[in-house]
Formats: C-alpha cells, structure tokens, sequence
C-alpha cells in the first residue's frame, strides 16, 4: 500500500481520492505550516511514498534526504518556487504543481486589490466603523477611477492574460505588458502593446500588476529604483510572491508618496510584514488567499491528488516541473 504524507489539511476531495485509490494517507495534525524539522520529523515517521506539499514547505537537500523513499513533492500551488529544482533532478524525484488551480480567481483577487485600492473601499469601511461618518462630504475619501487608464503587467502567463482580459474588456483600459516571452493570446485577443523592457511598462502605467514566479532573476525586481520610475499616482498589486518586490523599499516609496498604494496578497517573509507595512493607509493587505474559493481550492486537491495517483499508475503525472 502506497503511503502519502499531507503537509496541512487540505480539502477533503483531495484525501478521499486517494484513499479511493487504497492510498495510506497522513495528513498533518498542525494548524499551521509545518517547520522544515517538523516536516522531517513527520517524514521519518514511515517510508513514505509520496508527499502533497504546501507552498510554504521548503523542499530542499535536507527533505530528500530525511525522505529517500519519497517519489514524488505534488505541490498544492501554482507555485513552486519552494522546491530545490536540480537537487529533486539528481535524485529522479518528480516535483508537481497545480498550474490551473484557481487561475481565474487569483485574477479576480488582483482586480480586488486594484479596486479596494482605486475605490478606497477598506478606507471607507474602516471610517464609518470607527464612527466617524457624519453625512455626504463631496470631499470625502476621493479615489481615481481605472477607466481608460493604462494597466501595466509584468508577467503574461495565465494569470496576467485574464487580469488584461478584465482590465481592457471589463474597464476599457489599455494594456501594456512585459514577459520573458511574448504572448500572441494577449496581444491579439486584448489589444495588449508588448514592452521589452520592465522599466518602460513602469514608467507609463498607473496600474501595475505583477504576475511573475519567483526566480533567481525576478527577486527583488521591484526595488527601490525601479519604484521611482513609476508614476507617483500610480498603484502597486502583488498576487504572485512577495520577494518579488524589495518590500522594505517599498514601504518607504509608500511613505515618501512615489507611488499611490499597494495592495498586497504576498509578502516577502511571510508570514511576518516588513516593519510599518500594516500601519500605512495606503495599502491594501491579504493572507495570501488569491487562490482562495471553495471551487479553486477544491480544484488544486483534486490537482495535486491525481499527480501522485498518476506518479505510480501511469509514471506521467500531468504537472511534473521538470
Ligand atoms: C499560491 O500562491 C499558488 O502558488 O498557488
């Protein structure tokens, strides 16, 4: 019988699947993320053979070592920057991810961040909570508005291309975007301009939207220069991972006024915030639930379940990273 450790509860189609399938599955007792010796622990517990991680487990030369029974890390996330690539390559253990789960809502988490932001929604809540509301003031908590304005993308995978979908169908506003590759799908389908530079999508935006995996190349991308370039009336919104933004500098850029806001899902030690992050108004903040709908979530157990049932029926999971 094949043994399957679960790094955290997930939802419980994933675990039924596969105990469907005779599976012996752990799931983690914590109600919290594991701590990489907490992990090794569990691991040594028994001769696993497969481990549905979470994003938050870093998966390194310490794991596949405390795990040589281990054949395969299926992540729970689009994500994957959590796992050693080459160490998993040497020792032929497949590393999956969910690249589908939940790309339109983490999309739709981003336009909620831009239009909390541009709306001042949580300004608002937050006035008349604190009972400071004393009638209609045409002066009150002014916002701009998103229409006809310039969206700026840094990133056009999937999740980029249905945030320009949105932004151009839904808000008329023109798109402009950066990648590594371009994206014919984007250019042609939501009238996006493709820029070869990063710079020159910062510099014209007054949204910017990032939608890069973490990389050697993309940490710290926005940093304290590249937070100048942008307009001071422009906004900030990361639902992708937070050290892609330099976030001490931008705790600063928000202060000094160099950018309008920031609305952010990730964070770069999460989940600890940069100091002074949470007490700026001009920021909107959430735990990292871009991806978070009953359906999305679902959809990554089912995702991330069935790589591990296809590792050791078929040998091909659908998602293998490498
Ligand atoms: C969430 O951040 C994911 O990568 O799915």
């Amino acid at each position: 019988m094949k043994k399957v450790f679960i790094t955290r509860k997930i939802p419980e189609n994933g675990v039924m699947m596969l105990r469907d399938e005779g599976y012996e599955v752990d799931v983690s007792p914590r109600e919290r993320p594991l701590t990489q010796d907490e992990l090794i622990n569990f691991l040594k517990l028994k001769q696993y053979d497969g481990v549905l991680s979470m994003l938050s487990d870093k998966i390194d030369m310490k794991v596949f070592d405390a795990s040589p029974s281990v054949k395969i890390f299926a992540n729970y996330a689009i994500g994957y920057d959590n796992f050693q690539i080459e160490e998993a390559k040497k020792r032929r253990v497949f590393l999956t991810n969910t690249p589908h789960g939940g790309v339109d809502r983490v999309a739709e988490h981003a336009w909620a961040l831009i239009l909390a932001l541009t709306c001042k929604v949580i300004e608002g809540d937050k006035y008349i909570r604190e009972g400071k509301y004393t009638g209609f003031d045409p002066m009150l908590l002014q916002g701009s508005k998103v229409r006809g304005k310039v969206l700026g993308l840094i990133g056009a995978g999937r999740i980029g291309t249905e945030v320009a979908k949105i932004g151009a169908h839904g808000f008329g506003m023109r798109v402009a975007y950066y990648d590594v590759v371009r994206n014919r799908e984007i250019e042609e389908q939501h009238g996006a301009t493709f820029w070869p530079t990063v710079d020159e999508v910062l510099k014209q935006s007054d949204v910017v939207s990032l939608h890069v995996p973490l990389l050697e190349t993309t940490k710290h991308l926005i940093d304290a220069d590249r937070l100048r370039m942008m307009k001071r009336s422009a906004i900030l919104v990361n639902t992708s991972r937070g050290a892609v933004i330099h976030e001490i500098s931008l705790v600063k850029a928000l202060k000094q006024g160099m950018i309008a806001g920031a609305g952010l899902d990730v964070f770069e030690h999460e989940p600890a915030l940069s100091p002074g992050l949470k007490e700026l108004k001009n920021v909107v903040i959430t735990p990292h639930i871009a991806s978070s709908t009953v359906e999305a979530r679902g959809d990554m157990a089912r995702m991330a379940a069935q790589n591990i049932i296809d590792m050791f029926e078929t040998g091909k999971p659908a998602d293998v990273i490498y």
